[in-house]
């Protein structure tokens, strides 16, 4: 058996598939099932600030309390939901050994630094930043997106000792540059990418609707040129490959590319958590076969910086495809 020990974000991982954010990661009976199927780590769903403040919203909405009630109301939903959370953080580090990284989305600016030291403070190994937000304003400045971003980051690095990654979404002009600003201001790992709700159109209905809410194999490719060329430009800053890993294989590609880690989640909720143990015993066929012993010593062997063409990566017409095809 090979070494799968990696390190992401400055924890040891015993292998490197970290379970995604997300409905799966909500409680300890699915964490501690996680942990039995092989699960490197784990990063519990977000903490939603929005979610919180909409549900005193309903609250309030329901009951007949005067408007002098509302504060009561929404301080006691926000502590009731955010105890919660904090619970699942102490729980899971009481019954788990693998590392617990929790997630946090927030609304107000100053809410993430408050978060994340009551994060800290239960216990959780790691933190990282769900930036869920797009530009959609038609005056906002070129480069505000990227500085929302590390002013986030710098709150929050300003109040915990643990290591703190970001989520980044798929919409960036240059990904290489934010992941080097993110550096610059301390983030400990980086996760490529996040992938956001995605609206659709009932044209019968004239309704909106969700649109598919797994990601796809094909979905990989942006993944994998992102780790690539980022990993090859700023080796020392610890990336994990989310979005599109499907196939077994999908992992060694990641780790060649430059990843220290994958985030998965569409393919468990289709497969199940059986497919953890298959990734894992595709990854450590394959380094018998090619001689490696440990991840670290293939570990970005493809990433830009180390292939001789760097046009794989950035080539983006079809032009070798077609001048190939009748
Ligand atoms: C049902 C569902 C719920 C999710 N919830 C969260 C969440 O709470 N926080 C988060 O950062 N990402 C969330 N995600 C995104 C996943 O963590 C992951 O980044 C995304 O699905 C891409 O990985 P995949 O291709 O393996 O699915 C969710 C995804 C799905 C499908």
């Amino acid at each position: 058996m090979a070494l799968l020990q990696t390190k992401y974000a400055g924890l040891t991982l015993r292998n490197p598939i970290i379970i995604a954010s997300s409905g799966l990661t909500d409680s300890l009976e699915k964490i501690k099932d996680l942990e039995r199927a092989g699960a490197g780590a784990i990063v519990l769903k977000s903490l939603f600030e929005e979610q919180i403040l909409m549900r005193s919203e309903e609250l309030m909405n329901m009951s007949d309390a005067y408007p002098e009630a509302y504060d009561y109301i929404n301080e006691y939903v926000r502590v009731n939901d955010i105890n919660n959370y904090l619970n699942l953080i102490r729980e899971t580090r009481q019954y788990c050994s693998i590392p617990i990284i929790a997630s946090v989305n927030c609304y107000d600016m100053g809410s993430w630094a408050r978060f994340a030291r009551e994060i800290e403070a239960a216990g959780a190994d790691a933190i990282e930043l769900n930036i869920l937000r797009i530009s959609t304003k038609i005056d906002e400045k070129y480069g505000l997106y990227e500085q929302l971003h590390i002013d986030i980051l710098k709150s929050v690095k300003k109040e915990v000792k643990i290591p703190v990654t970001v989520k980044l979404g798929q919409r960036f002009s240059n990904v290489v540059s934010m992941v080097n600003q993110l550096k610059a201001n301390a983030a400990d790992g980086v996760v490529l990418f996040n992938r956001f709700y995605q609206p659709d159109i009932d044209i019968h209905k004239l309704q909106f609707m969700s649109g598919t809410v797994f990601s796809c194999s094909t979905d990989f490719c942006n993944t994998i040129r992102w780790i690539g060329i980022v990993s090859g430009q700023i080796p020392d800053m610890t990336l994990a490959a989310s979005t599109g890993i499907h196939e077994p294989e999908a992992v060694i590609k990641a780790l060649l590319a430059g990843a220290s880690a994958v985030e998965i989640c569409s393919v468990l909720y289709q497969h199940g958590n059986a497919i953890i143990s298959q990734m894992l015993s595709v990854l450590d066929e394959w380094m018998q076969v090619m001689g490696f012993d440990s991840i670290d010593e293939f570990r970005g062997k493809m990433n830009f910086s180390n292939v001789g063409d760097q046009s794989h990566y950035e080539r983006v017409q079809f032009m070798k495809y077609f001048s190939n095809r009748d």
